[in-house]
């Protein structure tokens, strides 16, 4: 099998080039690799890619993914969030290929507290939750076989992410707000590209599981639940802070106003991947510790 990466230095991006290379020859690219184009600005450059390289698996790590930039420049957001994945899903239909991609649960509109399924109602809040969804749009219309992962809350033991910044900020801090009135699954990176290699396999033996799936970590918590987790971990094996867990205090997201809405309910329901792939998805406390863990080296 021949599997082609795009975004291959992302969260995710990096995590699938582990992840992928058992399955067999990966071409793994970045928007500024040279010999072949990885830039999602350049759509035309990413079809003539495709097509050198005549994959049987493309999978696209590579997004615009800042949220607030994003309201100040939505037409670069649309071509790399949807006009270029549509572009890989021509290609894809053409060569007959699979083609994966990853979209998230900003496509919502974050009401209610119900966890989203798949088919539910869409409703993004903001240009980067309205170039994802045409993405999928784009994908789902062109024929090809996909895989599409609506995720949320992303982060990856590599770079930086909310857990290292909460850290730093008790290391210089007496007292923290945190946002307590948004919910939803903090997923790991690695999490992902494993379930992608599993689903990869799993597609190219039974085609009528492609689709669009809900991928996140068990359980749900808040941004301020997910801070004081961090923080009485650090405590617990031993770390010197300035504050405690008491002093992290819940305020609402009215408090940080950004450019871009974000949605209160990101709470994804995985019940359709677990069940069409016979997997577990493990508490998201699990993929916290074991990259805090590493993070501390404790
Ligand atoms: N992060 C989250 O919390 C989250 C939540 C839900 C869904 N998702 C989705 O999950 C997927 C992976 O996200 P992630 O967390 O791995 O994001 P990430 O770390 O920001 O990775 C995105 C990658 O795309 C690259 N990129 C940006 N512009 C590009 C261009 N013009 N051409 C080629 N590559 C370009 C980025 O490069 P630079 O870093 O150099 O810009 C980066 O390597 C995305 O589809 C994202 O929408 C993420």
């Amino acid at each position: 099998m021949r599997v082609l990466l795009l975004g291959k230095g992302g969260q995710v991006g990096w995590e699938l080039q582990r992840a992928l290379a058992p399955l067999g020859e990966l071409v793994a690219l970045d928007f500024d690799s040279t010999d072949l184009c990885g830039d999602f600005t350049n759509p035309a450059g990413l079809a003539e890619t495709v097509r050198a390289v005549r994959p049987d698996v493309i999978v696209n790590a590579a997004a615009h993914t800042a949220v607030d930039k994003a309201e100040s420049e939505p037409e670069l957001a649309r071509v790399i969030n949807a006009t270029a994945p549509g572009v890989l899903a021509t290609e894809a239909a053409s060569l007959g290929a699979l083609l994966v991609h990853y979209s998230t649960d900003y496509v919502f509109d974050g009401g209610g507290e119900r966890p989203w399924r798949e088919d539910d109602a869409t409703g993004p809040l903001s240009v980067y939750g309205s170039t994802k969804l045409e993405g999928e749009q784009l994908i789902a219309a062109s024929g090809c076989q996909y895989l599409i992962f609506r995720t949320s809350w992303v982060y990856a033991a590599r770079g930086g992410n909310f857990a290292k910044t909460m850290l730093r900020l008790a290391a210089e801090r007496e007292k923290l707000t945190v946002i307590n009135d948004q919910f939803g699954a903090p997923t790991g990176a690695d999490l992902l590209a494993d379930v992608t290699a599993h689903a990869i396999r799993a597609v190219r033996t039974q085609p009528a599981l492609a689709g669009t799936y809900h991928l996140v970590a068990s359980g749900v918590t808040s941004w301020h639940e997910y801070a004081q987790h961090v923080i009485g971990f650090a405590l617990a094996k031993g770390q010197t802070l300035k504050l405690g867990v008491s002093d992290i205090a819940p305020v609402a997201t009215s408090a940080f106003p950004t450019p871009a809405r974000r949605p209160a309910n990101s709470r994804l329901d995985t019940g359709k991947l677990r069940e069409s792939f016979g997997l577990e998805l493990p508490a998201w406390q699990q993929g916290v510790d074991r990259m805090l863990t590493e993070f501390l080296g404790v």
